[in-house]
């Protein structure tokens, strides 16, 4: 069976501001690479060729930039303009002519599994279940859809239920067969306003047609959040192998640290697992585990662990260490010897600075 990819990289990324103003939170880098991209790699891992985008105008074009035409990974990508962020079922109708009514495998954008999908896609590829799901054993399922199992068959789906049946979350990848177009043709939107794709499995549920759970046992991570983010981001950095690349002069570099090409380190003590970007200039600083520091970078007197820098930052001078920080692009962080002696800030909406 020629198996279809469908990648979910439009909605709204609301709870990931301040980055998402200026960029997709599909493109946030974890370990110095967009998450998209980790999706986009499992699909080519399970022998996926050819791979359809969900964009929103806001951030399409970016999107577009970034992953290309497909080529880089030897497959092609077809991007579908999704208006409004009205639900995952609606950016499925969205795509069903660029999926040219063919079984799929739905990857949510935002979204990490270690192992990846290549199993998952065999399976439904031998059994040909109508649909198969994805589930993990959570502790907080009221924030996801939780699925209840009976005899280990799918009875019910429910979108971050206030009481949820059971602790199983669904897991943002889903293979269908067409037969997904016309259930979500079939169901209403939501208290939200959103066209649930819980809603519309259960119809497919309601309907008699077979829906297959899996359990996932590697971890999996949905980056929408901040603190997932960060911890997508050690979870990453803890399977990385050291490569050092870029260049290292009087600095001490221990454990996993990929240093790029072209980054450069002057003075350091860099305790891994951490990764550095091309081009970036670290001087007299300590960097601790699991920070990524993007390309470009300038890092200076400073010390900084368990962080996320991107791409074209600066942090110099900083007499009390970065710890657990997230920082934009072009961000400047610095100390400067001008009095009055107070803190001068010139912060975006929905940012948050904490201060020893
Ligand atoms: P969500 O994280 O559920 O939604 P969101 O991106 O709007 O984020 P927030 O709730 O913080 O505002 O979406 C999961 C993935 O699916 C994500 O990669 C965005 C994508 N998506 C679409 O492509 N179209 C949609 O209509 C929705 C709701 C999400």
């Amino acid at each position: 069976m020629q198996l279809r990819g469908l990648i979910l990289s439009g909605g709204s990324g609301t709870r990931l501001r301040p980055l998402t103003y200026t960029s997709a939170k599909q493109l946030v880098p974890v370990a110095n690479k967009p998450v998209l991209f980790y999706g986009i790699e499992a699909m080519v891992a399970a022998g996926i060729e050819d791979i359809s985008i969900i964009i929103s105008p806001q951030t399409g074009d970016e999107i577009r930039s970034v992953a290309g035409d497909g080529a880089q990974w030897g497959v092609r990508i077809h991007y579908v303009v999704q208006d409004e962020p009205l639900g995952l079922a609606h950016a499925v109708l969205t795509a069903e002519a660029s999926l040219e009514s063919q079984p799929f495998a739905m990857y949510l954008g935002d979204n990490l599994l270690r192992d990846g999908i290549a199993s998952f896609a065999d399976r439904f590829r031998e059994t040909r279940p109508e649909a198969l799901i994805l589930l993990q054993h959570v502790p907080n399922p009221s924030q996801y859809g939780v699925a209840e199992l009976e005899d280990g068959r799918v009875v019910r789906l429910t979108e971050k239920p206030a009481e949820p049946k059971s602790d199983l979350a669904l897991v943002g990848v889903y293979m269908f067969q067409p037969s997904i177009f016309d259930a979500c043709r079939a169901i209403e939107p939501s208290p939200r306003g959103e066209l649930e794709i819980a809603d519309a499995i259960q119809t497919l549920i309601d309907r008699g047609l077979a829906v297959e759970p899996h359990i996932v046992t590697g971890w999996w991570k949905d980056t929408g959040q901040w603190a997932d983010m960060m911890e997508a981001n050690r979870l990453v950095l803890d399977a990385v192998e050291r490569s050092v690349e870029g260049e290292v002069h009087d600095s001490h570099v221990e454990g996993r640290v990929v240093l790029s090409p072209g980054a450069r380190l002057e003075r350091c003590r860099v305790r891994g697992p951490v990764a550095i970007g091309a081009g970036a200039v670290v001087r007299d600083a300590y960097i601790g585990p699991y920070t990524a520091i993007g390309p470009g970078c300038h890092i200076d007197h400073c010390e900084i662990e368990n962080s996320i820098i991107l791409e074209g930052s600066i942090v110099a001078d900083l007499d009390v260490r970065l710890e657990g920080s997230l920082i934009g692009r072009n961000v400047r962080v610095r100390r400067t010897q001008s009095k009055p002696k107070a803190y001068r800030l010139l912060v975006g909406d929905n940012s948050e600075i904490k201060i020893p």
